[in-house]
């Protein structure tokens, strides 16, 4: 039987997303603090004579939103490493998907990232840390952080990650993932230059986020939880106004829109709370899922 390898990658949660105006590339220069959680998708690959891509999702995810062609992700990263090393790149591959697509939880960059360490692995490429770095910003401003996994600072268009200590502190969310559609990365934040056309160039910096993880102050780090992407998503689906502020009122220190939206996540004391507040959410209706980090970035998971 041939080999089969699967690496996972975790979904990432922005604590703070400070937005500065757009640059003439189009992207926006970020302040933004990440952080990985429990919540992954899978990549498997087996060697194979042609090129072939399939998926399985969990319930909650809309697994019609994947395409399977040339336009999926994973395809995109297999050229680039393709063209890497000038070899062609034939795998069997699957993606697992546990991460909701088009939800502001990166789970399109965590399949890049996990695509690239197994098909690396695969067809032993042993690609060098920094080329894997640098493909990984090319695929998407995301998909470095994917790598890296932990708490990271993110600069530039989100793709320069510098790595922050983990701390003590385990953070409980409950991610609430949206049942009517997702929402377009671009098109938030376009219309973030709507409504803030005279936004600074400068993002704004991290510095309270930073501080209550340095603290491993969980109430603290609540209070100081930061998206500028969080106003359009709200403008664009009135919904999620109202969904944070219901689980702000059953026991979340706080809610948050996730990156772009539309995902809703919540800041809970504890396991307990976090345990408490999804089975509130899901009797009104709501997918809720509980899940911890900071966590691991993209890695093996069997194949050795
Ligand atoms: O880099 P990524 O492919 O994830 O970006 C998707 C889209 O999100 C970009 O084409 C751009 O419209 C928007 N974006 C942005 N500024 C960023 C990151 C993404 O405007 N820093």
């Amino acid at each position: 039987m041939s080999e089969r390898i699967t690496v996972r990658a975790p979904a990432k949660i922005n604590l703070h997303l400070g937005v500065g105006a757009p640059r003439e590339d189009g992207f926006h220069p970020l302040e933004t603090v990440y952080t990985s959680i429990g919540l992954y998708d899978d990549v498997a690959a087996v060697a194979s004579s042609e090129w072939s891509l399939g998926l399985d999702a969990a319930p909650y995810v809309d697994a019609s939103a994947v395409p399977l062609d040339d336009t999926n992700i994973v395809a995109a990263a297999a050229r680039a490493l393709a063209a890497l090393h000038g070899v062609p790149v034939t795998a069997s591959v699957t993606i697992t998907k546990g991460i909701p697509v088009a939800g502001g939880l990166a789970g399109g960059s965590a399949d890049a990232a996990a695509a690239l360490v197994a098909l690396d692995r695969l067809l032993d490429l042993q690609t060098a840390d920094d080329d894997l770095l640098r493909l990984a910003a090319e695929l998407g401003s995301d998909v470095p952080f994917a790598l890296h996994g932990g708490h990271a600072l993110g600069t530039g268009r989100g793709e320069i990650v510098t790595p922050l200590p983990a701390g003590d502190a385990v953070l409980w969310w409950v991610v609430v993932p949206s049942t009517s559609g997702g929402l377009s990365t671009p098109a938030v934040y376009r219309h973030y230059d709507e409504l803030s056309p005279s936004v600074s160039p400068e993002p704004a910096p991290a510095t309270a986020v930073l501080s209550a993880l340095r603290a491993g102050d969980v109430v603290a780090l609540a209070a100081a939880l930061h998206n500028d992407l969080q106003a359009p998503a709200v403008d664009l689906r009135p919904d999620l106004g109202d969904l944070i502020a219901a689980g702000e009122a059953a026991g979340a220190l706080r809610g948050l829109v996730s990156g772009s939206g539309p995902t809703v996540v919540f800041l809970c004391a504890d396991a307990d709370a976090a345990r408490g507040l999804a089975g509130v959410l899901q009797e009104d209706g709501h997918t809720a899922l509980v899940a911890n980090g900071p966590v691991a970035g993209a890695h093996l998971v069997n194949g050795l």
